[in-house]
């Protein structure tokens, strides 16, 4: 034990020195080191503690903060910080009740006291946006009820892998016979908070066309005809577009159109088209895609929610309108690692079983459902600390 604890902290202290160098990855390293440390100290007792009263306490007391508007407040506050009296005044909580709750908050290091008076941390701060304020509300309402259920709903069907877009943990949970995207559509504050999740989950991790991780300028700008056709990106099932938006923004001198594309109640909630630096249009995407030949057709999280035959579908439909050897299909998933799986793509697979009775994939599962769609996979582009990958493809010439 002295041995591995001894080697874990020589590891971090190099990992620091990476850190204060600014080294891509390495804040992530010493965030997964810091857990070996931990789950190389604690003891059952603590693990008990932290895993079944802590971090379910603390995801209600953040479900509670959105209600309240509490990390707002303390973002107002500012340095000065706020007292228990005067945060209760304004909160509308019993000053006793609050009290208890920033301590448990205090204590998981969301927020912090001193002299006094609570004070914001940078992590309060951040989650009072309002993306991670909705996303808490997509968490705590949607995803956890589902997961609590775990146990029960594989008891019921006997431990078997859930195969059903209609009978899964979600649907015994939330009481609905829907698939999940169908669903989300008939409660409008939850498909609001799931599209806010999903600009939300992965914020501050590097972009697919960031410098170091795709190489945009040389796969997809050089070479880029638009003679025939000038669509350049399709960013299908883009949601409202905060990919296609961060891309436009980062490579303004992109040639040729991008072009957004989602089902028809998802582009009809984006507001001021007009104003959109990019084209937006209803597509369903298990149908032919009709922007032919462009130079990239871009997937993100798409194939992960669907098992693979749905999946095949999807590409199939996609491929009539690859240009042989010149389009190039950009699929932004997570590879699964069977030696070193993380967290971010762990809880994701989780995600998806819970809520679509489907998986994250392996590399070789993934080259087996392209290969099976008729597609050539290219290369798989990674960037450190970032859990999704490009994947990429084309259709052979
Ligand atoms: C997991 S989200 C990914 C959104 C976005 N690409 C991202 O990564 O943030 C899946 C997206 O697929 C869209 N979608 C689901 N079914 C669809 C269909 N049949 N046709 C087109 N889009 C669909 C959803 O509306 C949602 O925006």
């Amino acid at each position: 034990m002295a041995t591995s604890v001894t080697s874990i902290l020589e590891r971090i202290a190099a990992a620091g020195k990476t850190y204060e160098g600014n080294e891509i990855g390495s804040r992530e390293l010493l965030i997964e080191l810091g857990r070996d440390l931990v789950a190389t100290l604690e003891i059952p007792s603590e693990f008990l503690q932290r895993s079944f009263w802590a971090e379910p306490a603390l995801s209600a007391h953040c479900k509670f903060a959105v209600q309240v508007k509490l990390f707002q407040h303390l973002q107002d506050a500012g340095s000065a910080g706020v007292n228990p009296s005067d945060l209760a005044k304004k909160t509308g909580v019993d000053v006793v009740l609050l009290q208890r709750i920033m301590r448990h908050l205090i204590a998981m290091k969301v927020v912090s006291f001193s002299n006094g008076r609570f004070l914001g941390t940078p992590l309060s701060h951040g989650l009072a946006a309002d993306n991670y304020q909705k996303s808490i509300d997509f968490c705590y309402d949607v995803a956890r009820p589902s997961f609590n259920g775990f146990p029960e709903f594989f008891k019921k069907t006997e431990y078997k892998l859930p195969t059903s877009l209609t009978e899964g943990p979600f649907q015994t949970a939330h009481g609905t016979e829907l698939p999940f995207f169908p669903w989300l559509v008939t409660t409008p504050p939850h498909l609001d908070e799931f599209d806010a999740f999903m600009s939300a989950y992965r914020a501050g991790k590097a972009n697919w066309f960031d410098q170091g991780f795709y190489p945009v300028a040389e796969r997809l700008v050089g070479g880029f005809d638009g003679s025939n056709n000038e669509a350049f990106l399709v960013d299908v099932g883009g949601g409202r577009g905060h990919d296609a938006q961060q891309f436009v923004a980062q490579h303004a001198s992109h040639p040729g159109k991008v072009i957004l594309q989602d089902r028809e109640p998802v582009i009809a909630s984006i507001q001021d088209k007009r104003k959109l630096p990019f084209e937006s249009q209803v597509h369903d995407f298990f149908t032919p895609q009709p922007i032919k030949a462009a130079r990239a057709y871009f997937l993100h999280s798409i194939i992960h929610d669907w098992d693979d035959e749905n999946g095949i579908r999807i590409l199939e439909n996609l491929k009539l309108a690859l240009k042989p050897g010149y389009s190039r299909l950009l699929l932004n998933e997570i590879v699964l690692s069977e030696e070193k799986p993380t967290i971010a793509a762990t809880s994701m697979d989780m995600m998806m079983l819970a809520h679509m009775a489907v998986r994250e994939r392996t590399e070789a599962e993934w080259k087996g459902i392209l290969e099976k769609a008729g597609l050539k996979f290219l290369k798989i582009y990674n960037y450190p600390g970032v859990a999704e990958s490009v994947i990429e493809a084309e259709l052979e010439a």
